[in-house]
């Protein structure tokens, strides 16, 4: 999952966007995640700046937020959902297989920088648990084989 190069300009672009918002904060920082992939260091201060707001205080959502990635991810990102439909029909193996087949726990990037690990809850796919995601791409009833598969098409 490549996101937009990052930009001072495409920050402040994306806060001018919301800035009508009531609380703008945290869907900005959520909108600067989805298109950037990250919440770069450097995009605090513009973000501080155009919400008329101190770099400790944006900081400091950013890193309360497990949420909010201060790294870039790998070239694929998968999501595991550990919300509790999927956690009561198989999602705790899944859970441990993901981490072990990676080497990496929950917000972990593999070594080779490829592959990023994330924990969702709910991925509103309740019917069909345990449900996983690879770049946005929702998967239901996925076990520790079909999850390998999944990891290799990917890879
Ligand atoms: S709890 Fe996993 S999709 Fe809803």
């Amino acid at each position: 999952m490549s996101g937009q190069e990052w930009s001072a300009e495409t920050v402040a672009g994306i806060v001018r966007e919301h800035a009508h918002l009531r609380g703008p904060l945290l869907p900005v920082l959520h909108a600067v995640q989805e298109r950037i992939g990250w919440i770069p260091p450097d995009a605090v201060p513009v973000i501080a700046h155009e919400l008329n707001l101190s770099r400790a205080d944006v900081h400091g959502v950013v890193t309360f937020y497990a949420d909010f990635r201060t790294e870039p991810p790998g070239r694929t990102v998968v999501g595991v959902c550990r919300g509790e439909a999927c956690q009561s029909r198989g999602g705790r193996d899944l859970e441990a297989h993901a981490q072990d087949a990676l080497g990496v726990p929950f917000g972990g990037t593999t070594q080779d920088g490829e592959v990023t690990l994330d924990q969702v809850f709910c991925l509103g796919n309740c019917a069909l648990p345990p449900s996983v995601t690879v770049d946005g791409r929702l998967h239901g009833r996925v076990d520790a084989a079909t999850f390998d598969r999944l990891l290799a098409e990917a890879r």
